[in-house]
């Protein structure tokens, strides 16, 4: 896939080349994100952060990454903070930003907006998260995990079983993350949800016609049994249309490390696109994990800088020339301590 001067709004335009090709590109950023080496390839470049939504991980990160590779950031956040609240269109703001910047960040909490947003843009946009609808650098983040994760334990990356767990229907990070896995062979995937919050028709055919395997359950200790991975998520809350219907599910699915022993196989990497919902009324993912090596979290949301930095240097065409731009670091860092 030529990634120069495109988009990035959807898994669908991506094929399986093209996630290795970021895969790859992402694992030369290592360096970088541990200061053994600096870069200043993006040196002028200037990265507009539009954030209408909260965010720590992606907005941080994206700006992380672009800082990594010598560019400078420009943020907008909160809906409050922008021109929108006084009437002007998407496509407005898109054509302005543009002028402004050489590439643009962005998470909307209206499902399909950042499509729209990039419709008037003409620099490249990332899509940072759209309402319920897509996440796709957080899908390419997940999979570079996936395989760095199997290989860690001593997996086979070719047979991949995982269970997908929470609030499948408002979840974009778990749609995103089937879309990408179906992409490559034998994914055997397991839906755990309650019934009103199973995973999408439109998502469910798209592993179906990829021909992998589908299971699904709404017990917790039946979805955890047999699997390489597990992939819990958070309710929702902010999708649902009042508090006490997302209480309804809130603490429903908990992950515990009596609960992970008990039922998951030696080596079950744990994973959550974060952030995990740590109150009490919730804790789907419990703090007594966090001694656990195989939970994977925070290695995950580290290979987010690498993988945005990945998809930096390919849309605005330097990924070649990474090593003539690199230099030594003078600073202290204990990050390869
Ligand atoms: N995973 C993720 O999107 O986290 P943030 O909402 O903090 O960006």
């Amino acid at each position: 896939m030529d990634f120069q001067g495109q988009h990035i709004l959807s898994i669908e335009q991506f094929d399986r080349e093209a996630v290795e090709q970021v895969i790859t590109l992402a694992e030369q950023m290592t360096p970088y994100l541990n200061r053994q080496k600096r870069s200043t390839v993006l040196d002028g470049a200037i990265l507009a952060s539009l954030f209408f939504e909260p965010s720590t991980r992606t907005r941080v990160s994206f700006s992380s990454a672009f800082n990594l590779l010598g560019g400078k950031v420009m943020e907008t956040v909160g809906m409050g903070a922008s021109s929108l609240t006084k009437g002007e269109s998407l496509y407005d703001t898109a054509q302005v930003i543009s002028g402004y910047a050489d590439a643009i960040a962005m998470r909307h909490p209206e499902a399909f907006s950042v499509s729209e947003f990039a419709s008037g843009a003409t620099v490249p946009v990332l899509n940072g998260g759209d309402g319920a609808n897509e996440h796709p650098t957080q899908a390419l983040l997940d999979t570079f995990t996936i395989f760095d994760e199997l290989k860690r334990v001593g997996k086979n990356t070719k047979n991949i079983r995982i269970a997908l767990v929470g609030d499948l229907k408002n979840g974009r990070t778990v749609h995103s993350l089937s879309r990408i896995l179906s992409l490559f062979p034998n994914v055997e995937f397991t839906f755990v949800a309650p019934n009103a919050l199973s995973m999408p028709e439109k998502i469910l055919s798209v592993c179906d016609n990829a021909g992998h395997r589908m299971n699904m359950t709404q017990d917790l200790s039946t979805g955890l049994q047999n699997q390489d991975l597990v992939y819990m998520t958070r309710v929702q809350e902010e999708r649902f249309n009042t508090q006490e219907e997302a209480d309804l599910y809130r603490g429903k699915y908990r992950l515990t490390q009596k609960i992970y022993e008990q039922y998951c196989a030696t080596n079950t990497i744990i994973m959550h696109p974060l952030p995990r919902d740590s109150r009490p009324e919730a804790n789907e993912l419990s703090d007594d994990m966090n001694r656990n090596p195989n939970l994977a979290i925070f290695r995950q949301s580290n290979n987010g800088v690498k993988v945005r930095m990945a998809l930096f240097a390919l849309v605005l065409g330097v990924e070649k020339q990474l090593k003539q731009h690199e230099s030594d670091v003078n600073w202290y860092s204990n990050k390869t301590k």
